[in-house]
This record gives structure tokens, sequence and C-alpha cells, in this order.
């Protein structure tokens, strides 16, 4: 069935502020990420740029929009509350999906706290092995590459069994267009080390043999835009920039909205960017159809 399906996405929201964490609770890597995000994010710029760009998103009417991870910044219980309220005032999980990304599982334990609180956001159509939604002649497949990690390191995996299940996932949604959601790059050259998706290549593997179309991440805080080779043809993969990014140390916050003829495989992107908190500045790109398979 060929359709135009419309979605917009939004990554690395880092909601702030960081409410009043207890002493004990800042007794763990959670110290260096409150001491940086005072360092960083002191103003409100970087929450006023979001919420000028959510409302522009609104007008869009996007058939979903996807939140790529990192929702948070230090995993505080207070801050998956005040997150979930925030996403409620402004987004309905029947039209949303998201992934989590490494500060949403920033210490031991709090990767369970975050799969309870975005649990609505976070679901497929039914219970498959991962949450798949289908939108018109397109599919969203939800991967989890977040995993708690000491200090100083923010690496993810996706791991064998999730790795499994997308494979699996993909293999089974056959001709439909097939985007994937996750937090990491899965490319080296975006994110490696320290900072990068530990079983890069093997995901890679998977995208391919799946005949992944589009994959949609953040992380970086930077836009992407890379292709990737699968079975049948190619899949772009694309990042975006920060949702809240005051522009001080990443490029300002951004959104993009993506317009996929499900029927070629043609992809438009918009990209909106808020220049100042009440200007938001407008780029289109062109992607030739990838897989005519
Ligand atoms: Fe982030
Ligand atoms: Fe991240």
């Amino acid at each position: 069935m060929a359709d135009i399906v419309t979605i917009a996405h939004f990554s690395d929201l880092h909601l702030g502020p960081i409410p009043r964490p207890k002493p004990w609770q800042l007794l763990n890597k959670r110290i260096f990420g409150f001491v940086n995000w005072h360092r960083r994010r002191r103003s409100d710029e970087g929450m006023d740029r979001l919420e000028a760009l959510v409302r522009d998103a609104a007008t869009m009417v996007p058939d979903v929009t996807v939140l790529t991870g990192d929702f948070v910044n230090i995993a505080l219980p207070q801050e998956f509350a005040q997150a979930r309220h925030w996403l409620d005032a402004r987004f309905d999980p029947a039209h949303t999906m998201a992934v989590l990304g490494n500060h949403d599982a920033y210490v031991p334990g709090a990767i369970n706290a975050a799969r309870t609180t975005f649990a609505d956001y976070l679901r497929g159509d039914n219970g498959g092995p991962l949450p798949v939604r289908r939108i018109g002649g397109a599919a969203l497949v939800g991967v989890n590459s977040a995993v708690a990690r000491p200090p100083h390191l923010s690496s993810g995996r996706v791991g064998q069994q999730e790795r499994d299940a997308l494979l699996h996932t993909l293999e089974r949604l056959g001709d439909t267009f097939k985007i994937v959601l996750i937090h990491y790059p899965p490319d080296q050259d975006l994110a490696r080390g320290r900072r990068g998706l530990d079983d890069c290549e093997e995901v890679r593997e998977v995208l391919a043999a799946g005949n992944a179309n589009l994959v949609l991440h953040g992380h970086n805080h930077r836009p992407s835009a890379r292709t990737l080779t699968t079975r049948d043809g190619e899949a772009l993969m694309v990042g975006v920039e920060s949702g809240s990014s005051d522009g001080s140390h990443y490029p300002p916050a951004a959104y993009n909205i993506y317009r996929i003829n499900t029927g070629d495989g043609a992809v438009t992107m918009e990209k909106r960017t808020a220049i100042a908190a009440n200007t938001i500045s407008n780029e289109t790109f062109n992607f030739a159809p990838l897989n005519t398979a």
C-alpha cells in the first residue's frame, strides 16, 4: 500500500531542571552528571527552545512522533516522574513511540524505573518480542541499546537476545517500510569506544539482513545522515540534534520531520531548528528511494 507517512523525530530532551536530589542519591555516578548538568545547562534557554519546537511540531500534524532516548539526565526517580508529567502534557502516547537512552539507564536499576515510567510510550501495538507500531504502510520497531555503565563510560549495547528479536521482527515485517528506533548511532564513525555501541557491527549486520529502510537515532546531539547497504538496497540512518540544546555546547535544538512515500521509499526530511526560543529555521533534504525491493 503506497501512502505518505509523516513522522516527527525528537531526541535527547534531557528535560530540566533536575529536581533537587537527596544527598544519598548522589553517592554514585550521578554526582558527575549532576555537577556536569549544573555547569552546562543552568539556563532555561534550552527548555524554552524545546517548548517552541514541540509547539511547532504539533502544527505539522505528524502521524506519529518518535523520541529516541535520553529523556532525563541522571535518572533520579523524581526526574522520571517530572519527565512523564511533561510528556503527558504535550504528547499522546497513542501517537508517540519512544526508546530509552543511556541517561535513562544512568545507574544500576534505573532502566527498570524508566521502563515502568514510560511504558505507554515504549510499547508496541501487540505483544511481540520487540515493540512494533504500524503506521499506514510503515512499521516502527523500538530497540533498546541503553545499559547502566560505571562513571565516565557512556557506551551502549543491544545484546544478543534483542538483536535476534530485531532480526526476527524485521523479517516478519516483509515488504513493509521498516523504521528502527535506537538511541545509539549504529555507526562507529559517529560514536565508538567509551561512548559508542559495543555491538555496533553485529547490529549493522542485523539491520542489513533484515532489510531495514530507515534508522532513527540520537545520542550524539549532532545531525548526521548515513547509509547502510542492506540485503536488497540501502537503509538511511539519521541522527537528530538534542531537542533542548541551547546552542552553547552542541548545535542548537532541532527536530526532524520525515515524509515517507512507503510505495517507492523516497524520504523528504525537514529539519526544524530553534535558532532562538522564538525563531525556528527550516531546511529541506530529499533522499532518493532507498529500497525498491
Ligand atoms: Fe543525550
Ligand atoms: Fe545518550
